[in-house]
């Protein structure tokens, strides 16, 4: 349920505004003046506030400057009399939603939360992008670049036929979400969407697993009982790993797929099915096929409206909005209040190669989650395997400036099928007191030319003993402004053998 907070110095204000509201549809809380109000919103998340403009302690727009500074996704809307109607307008100039008039009619005051939740909600829509599928379990298919954006238009096409469909991908690319959103954006949606994991069945048990059997067909059928396939009538069944059924089960599958009817191990009848198929595979069927491990007639049979899903490295722009979801995911699971990732952070994640895909950078997400104590996940949170992809050779000459630590940026990424992929890694320059004192802290990196670990640790040692050269040697200094985790320091330094004293000239 939406939180809303209502702010106002005059008590009988906040109980006609907050009556006006409740009605079972938000959770309505209330503060007294700007200042409660700030430190509510930075206890606890709120949709939307209410907020007058003169009031004791901090006034509404100072509130409201505090407020967008801590969340700016949460809307502002400025009750005020009309002798202070100035005021309202620098208000929607500072980031409040809108602003209305005291005495406030409950029906216009209603009918602007309305409007500020559904605009809310286009903006999340926006920033995520991707139709509604109707997933069970609160999941979402994330996705805004142009490779998903084609995916997603041919799931929802092919949500409405009957066809079998073969989701081929890398592992933890989406294949299984694909096939929820095949089955739950269709017509079959109110029946069953049941998958078998065909890699997880012993082939002694396949047969009976997915047709069924009677009571006393082999030792140990002690009842009777139904398959998969029988179990999802009307629904989907979704084979995955399809590349994992032994020939016996090819053979029984394909004729399946071809009449439409299948016999119960150790029974005479043939039940009729009306399932859709859906198979999955990360596997390469093709090589399978000329091996002769896969059969072409059952390949040709599923294989007849085929979707790939392209592996995260070849689309790093949907990190940024995966990692939004999974942000808005783990903090309800594990009810914290981390508003995101980190600019850094967010640069490491787009230059790893990603071999597990989404479930890899899923798994990522919440380590940082567990991990994390501030409000962003920073880098320190991530895993070494990401935190040290920092790859970089020193070119060039000075960029003598101001450096408060190397900030990464991902430059323009080479062909996806490297191995390693290319990295910019720029000195980042801001208002910290001490000054670069000369050597190259501007860093571009062809990759092919190098080989990666030497040169990661050969960045990293120069970037390192520059720092400590700024820093005159000094490590809690050197920790702090080129942003550095102390402890990563020291070991780094042991690492390389650089001794920091050796850097204090004075
Ligand atoms: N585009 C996406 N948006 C949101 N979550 C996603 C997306 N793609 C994958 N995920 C999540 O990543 C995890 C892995 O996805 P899924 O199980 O569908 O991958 P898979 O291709 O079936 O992997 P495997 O081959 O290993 O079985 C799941 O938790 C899934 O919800
Ligand atoms: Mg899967």
């Amino acid at each position: 349920m939406r939180r809303i907070l209502v702010v106002d110095d005059d008590a009988d204000l906040r109980m006609t505004v907050a009556s006006a509201l409740t009605e079972g549809q938000y959770i309505v809380e209330q503060a007294a003046d700007g200042e409660e109000a700030v430190n509510r919103v930075r206890a606890k998340s709120f949709d939307l506030v209410l907020m007058d403009v003169n009031m004791p302690r901090l006034s509404g727009i100072e509130a409201l400057k505090e407020i967008k500074a801590h969340d700016p996704s949460i809307m502002v809307i400025i009750l005020t009399a009309y002798s202070n109607i100035r005021d309202a307008i620098e208000a929607t100039r500072l980031g409040a939603y809108n602003y209305l008039e005291k005495p406030v009619k409950s029906e216009n005051l209603v009918y602007m939360i309305d409007q500020a939740f559904k605009s809310q909600n286009m903006v999340k829509s926006l920033s995520y992008s991707a139709p509604v599928f109707n997933l069970p379990s609160g999941n979402e298919f994330v996705g805004q670049s142009n490779e998903m954006k084609k995916i997603f238009s041919v799931i929802d096409r092919l949500a409405r036929v009957d066809t079998a469909v073969l989701i081929r991908g890398e592992s933890g690319t989406g294949k299984e979400l694909v096939a929820q959103s095949l089955h739950y954006s269709g017509p079959r949606k109110d029946n069953r969407f049941v998958a078998i994991n065909c890699s997880a069945i012993p082939e002694s048990l396949m047969e009976s697993e997915f047709f069924g059997h009677e009571k006393g067909a082999f030792t140990g059928a002690d009842s009777r009982k139904i398959g998969k396939f029988q179990y999802a009538e009307g629904g989907t069944l979704f084979l995955d790993e399809i590349g994992e059924i032994p020939a016996s089960m090819q053979v029984k599958l394909l004729r399946v797929l071809q009449e439409k009817k299948f016999t119960p191990v150790g029974s005479n009848r043939e039940i009729e099915m009306n399932v859709r198929i859906v198979a999955a595979t990360n596997r390469n069927l093709e090589v399978m096929i000329k091996d002769g491990s896969f059969r072409e007639d059952l390949f040709y049979r599923l294989n007849v409206l085929p979707i790939q899903l392209p592996p995260l490295r070849e689309r790093k722009n949907d990190i940024e909005s995966l990692s939004k979801y999974f942000t808005d995911k783990f903090n309800q699971r594990y009810q914290k209040k981390i508003r995101g990732v980190s600019d850094e952070a967010l640069a490491l994640l787009k230059a790893h190669r990603w071999p597990g895909n989404i479930r890899e950078l899923e798994n990522v997400m919440e380590h940082a989650f567990v991990l994390e104590m501030e409000e962003m996940i920073t880098i320190d949170s991530l895993p070494e395997k990401i935190r040290n992809i920092a790859v970089a050779t020193p070119i060039g000459s000075v960029n003598s400036g101001l450096v408060s630590g190397a900030i990464l940026k991902t430059g323009t990424t080479t062909d996806s099928d490297d191995d390693i992929e290319e990295v910019n890694l720029s000195a980042h320059a801001d208002s910290s007191e001490v000054s670069m004192d000369g050597s190259a802290m501007s860093f571009r990196m062809s990759v092919q030319k190098f080989d990666f670990q030497a040169s990661k640790e050969e960045f990293e040692k120069q970037f390192l003993i520059e720092a400590l050269r700024v820093f005159k040697g000094k490590i809690n200094q050197t920790a702090i402004h080129a942003n550095i985790p102390k402890k990563t320091l020291l070991r780094k330094l042991e690492k390389y053998g650089i001794i920091a004293k050796d850097y204090n000239n004075d």
